[in-house]
């Protein structure tokens, strides 16, 4: 057999290197239960698919041993696969080379790929392990960062943009997840935060541990960072696919249309039923939404954070549509800084890719109190006018029950732009509920009772007129607020006829001619 060229020896010498990492550190890894970087990309492309780009790169720093200390690859596998067929690009941290902290080099094989998912308009996905920017390189690792942060910022609403988070992202790291579209944490092993529990003890006294300051379940219950958790890596890995099945690949594309075995004219008659009577009797709203989606196609966002608004993606006819939803189940479905929050900026998302927007109405308003107005409910619901205003993706809303106020307005309404309104027969849509109305408008002559019995059969007797002169939905559909009254029942079918009809919708409306308007972030 002819001898292998002395170059090819060393290629194959050099590919084996790569490939197999440096066994020491892989151990370590494993038994902290983590996988590597390289096996998170097996797992989360097709087999065979991954293409690595700049396996050679190592860093060219001097200083603390950094001369010795190199490894090819520099900490970050990156490069590009395909995802259930179509191509993705990829930035995999490597903690088993100095903690995947994140150096020049390493850097600048991030912002490579990044440029590459933009300019072939193709989704970045970013798997991180780091302990953030690697402290001996100083100002280099801080321009790295600033580099990554300036192309996420540029790729924003042009190509969809995932971060899991599967091990540490302290400081620097957490901020590229942030400019990015969906954030994915693993239950296990992963955390996040600004500053970490040693920082925090000196600058304000504080004990925290990592998981108890950024661990999966605060981002994913109280500061809302957290888009979804897996409770395993595999499991983490499994819903970036899951999300990408709901994406275009860039702002140009439709999204994925999957030809629906369920009938868009399949009436649900147990719709009719699951809205109470009573209108302050709470509901789940995800039955509803369950049963006018195509089946098994509801995919909640952020489930456990907000929990008084719904949001998620789903398919009608097999068209990708998203959904907002006011929830009764929690603070009676009322809009505070929270859900504000959760709603708008999913709105922005949804718009940016041309998803048709699909919200279900039920709010008494905004919710009241010193906590809300201190904290900004003013400024967090304006988000939610503006984000439903300024979108112009099919915008289509279905009044259940109550929509009183500014959030009868907020709630996607014909004023800020719906293409499509429809109500429920029981919808109530006035300024406020029956109950306080009445309470204004005849306070005189409620003082004026002293009996109970008589003023709770006067209370009861007014808001039954005003109910039926003020609130019901055929007040509204007389001035073409609404566009029709249905059947709960008849809601997959109309939103069907009507995704149809506005697929064609124009993705650009006439603008105004400015810069940009100045969102009430
Ligand atoms: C250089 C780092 C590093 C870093 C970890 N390592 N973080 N090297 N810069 N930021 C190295 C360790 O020295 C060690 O090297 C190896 O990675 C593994 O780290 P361990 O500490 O042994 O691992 P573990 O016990 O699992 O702890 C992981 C960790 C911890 C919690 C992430 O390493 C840690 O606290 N690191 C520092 C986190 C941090 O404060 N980063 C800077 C944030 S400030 P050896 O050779 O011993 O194996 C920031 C500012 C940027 O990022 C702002 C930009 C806007």
């Amino acid at each position: 057999m002819e001898e292998l060229r002395e170059e090819f020896k060393k290629l194959i010498e050099l590919r084996n290197k790569i490939s197999k990492g440096d066994s020491e550190y892989i151990k370590k890894q494993h038994e902290k239960g983590k996988l590597t970087a390289r096996e998170r990309i097996d797992l989360l492309v097709d087999p065979g698919s991954f293409v690595e780009i700049g396996a050679f790169v190592t860093h060219r720093a001097t200083g603390f041993g950094l001369e010795t200390k190199k490894q090819l690859g520099d900490g970050v596998i990156t490069g590009y696969g395909k995802i259930n067929g179509r191509t993705v690009f990829i930035a995999s941290q490597d903690f088993t080379f100095m903690g995947g902290s994140l150096g020049e080099a390493h850097a600048e094989k991030i912002v490579r790929v990044l440029d590459l998912a933009i300019k072939s308009g193709s989704p970045m996905i970013f798997l991180n392990d780091s302990g953030g920017a690697r402290i001996q390189e100083g100002v280099d690792s801080l321009k790295g960062y600033g580099d990554i942060f300036y192309l996420n910022v540029k790729a924003s609403g042009f190509i969809p943009q995932i971060a899991a988070i599967l091990g540490p992202a302290a400081g620097g790291a957490v901020y590229s997840p942030a400019l990015m579209d969906f954030i994915i944490m693993s239950r296990k092993n992963s955390y996040m935060f600004v500053t970490g529990p040693k920082v925090v003890k000196a600058a304000i006294g504080e004990e925290v541990d990592e998981y108890s300051l950024g661990g999966a379940e605060i981002h994913e219950q109280k500061s809302g960072v957290a888009s979804l958790v897996g409770e395993t890596e595999e499991e983490a890995l499994n819903l970036i696919k899951k999300l990408l099945s709901y994406l275009p690949s860039n702002n140009r594309e439709d999204p994925p249309y999957v030809k629906s075995e369920d009938p868009v004219e399949r009436a649900d008659k147990e719709l009719d039923s699951i809205i109470p009577t009573d209108p302050n009797a709470p509901y789940d709203v995800k039955e509803v939404i369950t049963r006018v989606l195509d089946k098994d196609t509801f995919f909640e966002i952020q489930p456990n954070w907000a929990q008084n608004a719904v949001i998620g993606f789903g398919r009608i006819g097999g068209r990708v549509v998203g959904i907002i939803a006011n929830q009764p189940m929690y603070l009676a479905g009322s809009l505070d800084i929270d859900s504000s929050d959760k709603i708008s900026r999913f709105i922005r998302f949804l718009d940016a890719f041309n998803i048709s927007i699909i919200t279900f109405v039920d709010v008494p308003g905004f919710l009241p109190g010193t906590v809300q107005e201190y904290g900004g409910v003013i400024r967090h619901g304006a988000k939610v006018i503006y984000a439903y205003s300024e979108a112009t993706s099919p915008k289509i809303t279905v009044i259940m029950r109550k929509a009183y106020g500014g959030a009868y307005i907020a709630m996607g309404s014909k004023h800020l732009g719906a293409d499509y309104v429809l109500a429920y027969p029981f919808a109530e849509i006035a300024v406020m509920g029956p109950r306080g109305a009445v309470e204004i408008l005849y306070g005189k002559e409620l003082a004026s009772l002293k009996d109970m019995s008589e003023k709770q059969e006067f209370l009861n007797r007014v808001a039954k007129e005003y109910r039926e002169n003020i609130t019901n939905p055929y007040v509204a559909a007389s001035r073409g607020y609404i566009d029709d009254v249905i059947f709960p029942s008849e809601t997959r079918t109309y939103l069907a006829r009507a995704l149809e009809a506005f697929a064609s919708k124009k993705k650009e409306e006439r603008q105004i001619n400015k810069k940009h308007g100045i969102m009430p972030v």
